[in-house]
């Protein structure tokens, strides 16, 4: 672990303050913020801190590794970074710091259809811990297409997210301009001058945009256009015969997001699907949802011996993860963290934010004298 760093950021909250003061105004509250009166963001919160683990300090064992197998491959952690559509807003080529650190650590890497990091790009720098998330584009021959770019980068896993059958709602993106289309306005410049790292780093790589689907939008003339193409072209909402079409045209694994119920989880594993995230977008699509860890049991309970379950929303440290874990997750995604982690440090952050999670979950481990990630639900309170 890089030690000046480490002196800089010890925790994750470190980072979100140092992202704040690096990241203008408008894209850190894209980033933080979750919708209508953002009860579910605190929800997941608060209902993370109400589960405890219980040491066995008595117990004999030999240390801890966090090594994890899932879908037949073998992780070096037990978590992994969640898809972040619009990434480049927030900082210019997040995705790329995030799949380059993701692959160094070997642990898995969700690309966003709606990245600013093309598919093909993400690849070179994630290799074969990139993931790929899909919004899946109601033209059905450039969905096709799509899909076969996927494959063709050698990706295996496929992670359809089912969580936005409409825009979320949020005031604070409202108020900022962040709408479709965007208002960029003279209170958007402002706040991006007082932030001359940010600007610095979009002047030299030029606005975010939507670099996977850019081969087939054709004679956008500006922002506006583009943010209605993407509105318009990405409109079908995922039911269960769209992803029974995509099993049918998926040969790799089969990743369903967004998964909040115990009977979506059912109607995944009933359409094929290998693996789900049980995840509410960390607080961003329904302000009257159930907080992931919260679902979680009652999913792994019903699922659990059919397919992976995984798990996202609210991660803020390595303790998290362990709670997450010990409620029966597989894998872990984190997204705002390492989004915090750029923010504060550009490229090196990436992996300082993966170094944090990493130790902070080893330590966990030894704390409660748990070997493997695996175990984890043998030490619930
Ligand atoms: C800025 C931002 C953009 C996001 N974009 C996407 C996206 O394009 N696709 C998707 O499936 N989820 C997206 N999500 C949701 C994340 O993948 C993940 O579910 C969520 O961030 C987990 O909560 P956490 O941020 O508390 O870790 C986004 C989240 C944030 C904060």
């Amino acid at each position: 672990m890089a030690q000046n760093l480490l002196d800089k950021a010890a925790c994750i909250t470190d980072l979100k303050i140092r992202a704040r003061a690096r990241i203008p105004k408008f894209a850190f509250e894209y980033l933080t913020g979750g919708c209508n009166q953002e009860i579910t963001l605190r929800h997941n919160r608060q209902a993370l801190d109400k589960v405890y683990l219980e040491p066995k300090y008595l117990s004999t064992s030999q240390g801890a590794s966090l090594n994890t197998q899932i879908f037949e491959r073998e992780y070096s952690a037990p978590f992994g970074i969640a898809p972040l559509g619009l990434s480049g807003l927030i900082w210019p080529k997040a995705s790329e710091f995030h799949a380059r650190a993701a692959r160094s650590a070997n642990i898995p890497y969700v690309l966003s259809t709606l990245s600013s990091t093309s598919i093909e790009q993400a690849a070179e720098c994630a290799g074969d811990t990139l993931w790929f998330q899909l919004y899946p584009p109601s033209d059905l021959d450039i969905r096709a297409d799509l899909i076969s770019r996927v494959q063709a980068v050698g990706c295996q896993h496929l992670v359809v997210t089912i969580d936005v059958p409409a825009a979320g709602r949020r005031p604070k993106d409202i108020r900022n301009g962040l709408t479709v289309p965007p208002k960029i306005g003279a209170n958007s410049i402002a706040q991006s001058i007082i932030r001359p790292s940010w600007s610095l780093a979009t002047m030299r790589h030029g606005l975010p945009e939507f670099a996977s689907m850019m081969p087939y939008m054709k004679n956008m003339k500006n922002m506006q256009d583009v943010a209605n193409y993407i509105r318009t072209s990405l409109k079908d909402v995922v039911d269960l015969p769209m992803l029974q079409q995509l099993r049918e045209q998926w040969p790799h694994k089969l990743i369903v997001k967004g998964v909040i119920s115990v009977a979506d989880a059912q109607l995944a594993l009933q359409a094929g699907a290998d693996g789900i995230i049980v995840s509410n977008h960390g607080g961003r699509q329904l302000d009257a949802c159930r907080a992931s860890i919260s679902v979680l049991p009652e999913i792994v309970d019903a699922v659990g011996d059919k397919m992976v379950v995984m798990v996202d929303s609210g991660v803020e440290s390595g303790p998290d993860i362990a709670r997450f874990l010990a409620q029966g997750a597989q894998m872990v995604f984190s997204g705002r963290a390492f989004m915090y982690a750029v923010g504060a440090f550009s490229e090196p952050g990436a992996e300082h934010c993966i170094d944090l999670l990493r130790n902070e979950l080893l330590q966990v481990l030894e704390q409660l004298r748990c070997p493997t990630p695996r175990q984890l639900s043998e030490y619930r309170a």
